[in-house]
């Protein structure tokens, strides 16, 4: 790699003490700066490291002068020799050596920063989103985008090695659905139309597929306007790709082997194969279909051996066809009162609404107390114990509910011990398939079907018979890939029967009109030849994130919107002029309620 421009020779981080008596130039940032009277030395940084300058008072009484008026941020630039140091700073690449400076230019100077440029910073987030060009200077943070471009440069390696083309589409589209609302964009020429901005280039690269071009990536920008989360953000972006002439194990293989691929480039690791779990294991073992299993405690189902009891909680979930399960906290038996209040109103929560949390503690010394000691003998609580494997010393706690519930809350209290009693190894890898997901699911108001990821899935073949009876049943030929408990790919086989697609449309509520209006051109695509076709999209965000060991995707999102759809930095969203808007056809937006956000 050749550093040499105008202003430099080299890079700060790439000097080492091999090259001691080597005159360099070099360009930075003032990091810190220490005036010790007889020496003074600044800490100069760039995107490549750290590596001390040294300036002598005695030697080079004026040079010295002038490097005490560096402030925090100062850019500037330095002529001088490595040379090896006295005392020497392990922690820094460059400890070994400094330069002594015979030569020091100011090129710029910064003001006061708003926060420190170090690991630990002092700043706030929201600060540092206004101040996002600032965050981004601190080597904790460029070491993330470094990670994200060389993660982009063994993806594109990978798939180039594989034969796909990466193609382009376009971001001013009509709308695709991906399940979340379309960001829309007015047409000036067209009053009153507008584009939608794409949620994903989903039937965009199904027709390249119509078109031949067989297999395709591109790595591009989606936009969904829902609600944020650390894992969500309205405008991300993703690894799509799409393949001809596949079945689903062809793509399992292929993204299998990218995903490998990345880990050897960038982590030195080979992954075992992946496990394939099906949906409805995923939600039974563990309430989520994104379970992370870098840990056990998987739900126990106790409706057999709950039977029986006074225990009226118990005894309507029964009746009602619903499920009493617990989870093992392993070691647990000892959690104060007050601990185990805490769980119980984790799981109260209002949007968990479980209606309590029942405890059973097998002590160490093999006494069992219960929070439901009344209804049950003591060898009947044994029994529970034993059924969910608890041994001495366990805590097991139980929910009891309409089953979809139960597990959805215990799945969400799993995760809750996990954090509370560090059971997770952050340097542990969990990374697997969930397969066979369904077709649909119950709307959660109407509880009719609509489809569970996109309307251009396939369904399972054995199940198609079950379509008109019981669609819930139908499994799509549909799959995720689930990292450390994040879903980090979706994707499917697609149906490239334009007569099943137009069904799919049907089940779904489409009338002949809306399929025609909102997706006419390309049922008519696949009226001239589609080819069996498949793929899978990335969340290229959360993989970064994962491998950067983040925990919310703005970190590695350059310039990120905050929890409220807010850019900080840039202000937007943000009002438009009246002549703009009126340009726009859009002149109807009562005046109350512009910027009104
Ligand atoms: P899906 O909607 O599941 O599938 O998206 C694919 C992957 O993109 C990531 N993702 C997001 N990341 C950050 N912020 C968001 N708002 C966000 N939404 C989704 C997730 C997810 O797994 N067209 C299909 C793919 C296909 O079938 O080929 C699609 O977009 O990691």
């Amino acid at each position: 790699m050749s550093s040499a421009t105008y202003y430099r020779t080299h890079h700060c981080g790439e000097l080492r003490l091999s090259d001691a008596g080597v005159r360099v130039t070099l360009a930075g940032w003032v990091h810190r700066s220490r005036d010790l009277g007889g020496m003074t030395f600044i800490d100069l940084r760039d995107r490549h490291g750290i590596i001390q300058l040294a300036f002598n008072m005695e030697t080079q009484a004026l040079l010295c002068e002038k490097a005490r008026k560096a402030g925090r941020e100062d850019v500037i630039r330095v002529s001088g020799t490595v040379t090896e140091r006295s005392s020497k700073n392990a922690h820094l690449a460059t400890g070994e050596i400094e330069i002594v400076v015979t030569d020091l230019e100011f090129l710029n100077h910064s003001e006061t920063p708003p926060f420190t440029m170090e690991d630990q910073t002092d700043g706030g987030e929201e600060l540092r989103m206004k101040y996002r060009y600032l965050d981004l200077r601190r080597p904790f943070m460029q070491q993330k985008f470094i990670l994200r471009a060389a993660l982009i440069k063994a993806v594109r390696e990978y798939l180039d090695e594989n034969g796909f083309l990466e193609i382009e589409t376009p971001n001013l589209i009509k709308s695709t659905p991906e399940g979340a609302r379309d960001f829309i964009v007015p047409s000036r020429m067209q009053p009153g139309n507008f584009y939608a901005l794409p949620q994903s280039p989903q039937i965009l690269k199904q027709l390249l597929m119509v078109a031949g071009m067989d297999r395709y990536y591109q790595i591009v920008k989606c936009f969904r306007d829902e609600d944020f989360r650390g894992d969500r953000q309205p405008e991300f972006s993703q690894i799509d790709c799409e393949m001809s002439f596949v079945r689903q194990e062809d793509i399992w293989q292929m993204f299998e082997g990218m995903v490998k691929h990345v880990f050897r480039k960038l982590q030195q690791t080979e992954l075992p194969d992946f496990l394939r779990l099906p949906y409805r294991d995923a939600i039974a073992r563990f309430g989520t279909d994104k379970p992370d299993m870098r840990f056990g405690c998987e739900i126990k189902e106790l409706n057999e051996v709950c039977t029986g009891s006074e225990f009226a909680v118990f005894n309507q979930v029964l009746t009602n066809n619903g499920l009493i399960a617990g989870l093992v906290a392993t070691g647990c038996a000892g959690y104060s009162r007050k601990q185990i209040d805490s769980l119980t109103d984790y799981v109260k929560a209002p949007h968990r609404g479980a209606g309590g949390l029942i405890y059973i503690r097998y002590e160490a010394d093999g006494s069992v107390k219960s929070s439901v000691d009344k209804f049950f003998s003591p060898e009947h609580l044994q029994k529970i114990l034993e059924q969910a494997g608890a041994v001495a010393g366990d805590l097991l706690l139980i929910v009891a509910d309409k089953t979809s519930k139960t597990r959805k809350v215990l799945g969400d209290l799993r995760l809750e011990l996990a954090r509370m009693n560090d059971w997770i190894d952050p340097a542990a890898w969990s990374i697997f398939w969930v397969v066979d997901m369904p077709m649909f699911e119950p709307d959660e108001e109407t509880g009719e079907p609509i489809f569970a990821h996109h309307p251009f899935c396939s369904p399972h073949p054995d199940d198609v018979e079950f379509f008109d009876t019981d669609p819930f049943r139908v499994r799509a030929q549909s799959y995720d890939l689930v990292m450390n408990g994040n879903e980090i790919l979706s994707g499917s086989i697609r149906i490239h029967q334009p007569a099943l697609q137009r069904k799919i449309f049907q089940i779904l509520g489409f009338s002949e009109q809306e399929i025609e209006s909102r997706f006419g051109f390309m049922v008519n695509a696949f009226r001239y030849g589609a080819p069996p076709h498949g793929g899978c999209a990335f969340g290229l965000d959360r993989w970064v994130m994962l491998m950067a060991g983040g925990e919310t995707i703005r970190d590695v999102i350059a310039f990120p919107k905050n929890n409220a759809g807010k850019d900080l930095m840039m202000e937007a969203p943000s009002p438009v002029d009246d002549a703009q808007l009126k340009m726009l056809h859009l002149d109807i937006i009562p005046t109350e309620n512009k910027g009104s956000a």
